[in-house]
C-alpha cells in the first residue's frame, strides 16, 4: 500500500509518500520485516524564523505549517493522488500542541476529501522505524537508543513491535543539552549540528562530569551537566569554545555508549539501534557503531535524510501500526510516548 505521511510536530513541515510492504515477522529474526520504499520526502525546514527566538515558537511554527503544507504537497507533484495512494498519516504526538493540530486538520481534509483512511501516528514510533526505511535485517533482541530533542530513552526490544522502556532521562533531552550548551556558547539554534562542527575544531579536554554514567539505573540526567559547562565558561571567559564543545559532546557519547553497551551486554542483544535527531550527530554514530562492533552486535542508524523529523518514518510507523491493528486517536496528544 502506498501512504501519504504528514509531519509536523514541531519546526519542520515534512510530508512523503511511501510505498509499503510485507507483513510483521513471525519470530526474533528480522527476515521478514515489512519493506519499504521512499517515493517521495519533503522536509521544509522553519529554523530561519525561529532562530532570533533562540528555539521554536509554537504559535509561529502553527502559522508556518499551515502555510508550508498545501505547498509541499503541490511539490510532490503527485498527479490522481486519490487513485496514487491508500491511506494517509499524521503525527498526533508527542510535540508541540499547536503544529500538531496544523497538520491533524490538513491530514483529516485530505483524508475526507479523498475518501481515504487517515492513521493518527506516535511520533516516537516514527523515530524508532525510521531504521527500517532501509529495508534492513534487524535481529532481536535489540537495544533501541532514541534520543531526540524533546526525548532521550532507552528501549530493549524484543521484536520489531515489542519493547520495554529501560530508562529515560530524568530532565532534559539529550537534543535540549545541546541546544543549551550551544545557546552558552553563543551559537544559534539547533545547537546539535552547531556543537558538532565546532567540536571538530576543539579536543575534548576538560573533564566535564559523566551523569549517572556509574549508576545502575539505565536513566539519564543532563541538566547537570549543561550546568558544569555555565561554570566552566563562567570561570574560565577566555577558554577554547571548541575545547569546550568537544569535551562536552564527549561526555554525552560516553553515557550514551556505556549505557547502551551495558544494556546490550545484560539483555544479550543482538544489535543497537540509534535513533531520533541527534542520532545525526557524526561522532555519537561513530563511537556507539565502534562499541557494537567490539560487542559483536549488529549496529543500525538511518540515512542521515531520517535522522532529524520527516514523514517517510511517519509512513513507516503508520504501516507497521496498521498491521498490528492499533489506532490513535485523531486528537493533538503533545505527551504520547513510546
Ligand atoms: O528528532 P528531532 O529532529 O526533533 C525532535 O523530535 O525533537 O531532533 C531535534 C534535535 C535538536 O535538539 C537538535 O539540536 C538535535 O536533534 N540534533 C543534533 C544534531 N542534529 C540535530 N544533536 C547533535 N548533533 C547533531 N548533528
Ligand atoms: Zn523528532
Amino acid at each position: 500500500m502506498r501512504i501519504l505521511a504528514i509531519e509536523t510536530s514541531c519546526d519542520d513541515t515534512s510530508l512523503a509518500l511511501v510505498e509499503c510492504r510485507g507483513r510483521l515477522p513471525a519470530g526474533r529474526q528480522g527476515l521478514k520485516t515489512p519493506r519499504f520504499k521512499v517515493l517521495k520526502n519533503i522536509i521544509s525546514s522553519q529554523i530561519k524564523i525561529h532562530r532570533p527566538f533562540g528555539g521554536v515558537v509554537p504559535t509561529l511554527a502553527k502559522r508556518e505549517h499551515i502555510k508550508n503544507l498545501p505547498k509541499i504537497l503541490q511539490k510532490l507533484k503527485i498527479e490522481n493522488l486519490k487513485l496514487k495512494i491508500d491511506a494517509v498519516a499524521v503525527t498526533v504526538g508527542p510535540g508541540l500542541e499547536p503544529a500538531l493540530w496544523a497538520g491533524i486538520e490538513f491530514a483529516k481534509e485530505l483524508a475526507k476529501k479523498l475518501n481515504k483512511p487517515l492513521i493518527g501516528v506516535n511520533h516516537m514510533e516514527g523515530h524508532l522505524y525510521s531504521n527500517v526505511l532501509k529495508n534492513i535485517r534487524i535481529d532481536f533482541p535489540a537495544i533501541a537508543l532514541v534520543v531526540s530533542g524533546g526525548h532521550t530513552i532507552l528501549l530493549k526490544m524484543t521484536s520489531l513491535t515489542k519493547w520495554k522502556k529501560l530508562g529515560e532521562t530524568r530532565d532534559d533531552a539529550a537534543g535540549e543539552a545541546f541546544d543549551k550548551v550551544a545557546r552558552l556558547l553563543g551559537l544559534p539554534y539547533p545547537g546539535g549540528p552547531e556543537i558538532q562542527k565546532l567540536a571538530a575544531e576543539g579536543k575534548p579536554v576538560i573533564n566535564f562530569p559523566r551523569p549517572m554514567l556509574r549508576e545502575k539505573s539505565y536513566d539519564f540526567s543532563f541538566s547537570g551537566l549543561k550546568t558544569a559547562v555555565l561554570y566552566y565558561l563562567r570561570d574560565n571567559p577566555t577558554a577554547s569554545k571548541a575545547d569546550v564543545a568537544a569535551s562536552f559532546q564527549q561526555a554525552v557519547i560516553d553515557v550514551l555508549v556505556a549505557k547502551s553497551v551495558r544494556a546490550a551486554r545484560e539483555y544479550g542483544a543482538e544489535s543497537i539501534l540509534l535513533c531520533g535527531g541527534v542520532s545525526a550527530n557524526k561522532a555519537l554514530r561513530m563511537f556507539l557503531q565502534a562499541a557494537a562492533k567490539k560487542l559483536g552486535v549488529g549496529f543500525f542508524v538511518p540515512d542521515f535524510e531520517f535522522n532529524t523529523d520527516n514523514a517517510a518514518m511517519i509512513a513507516a510507523a503508520a504501516y507497521i501500526q496498521k498491521l498490528r491493528g492499533r489506532k490513535n486517536r485523531l486528537i493533538a496528544q503533545s505527551n504520547l510516548t513510546l
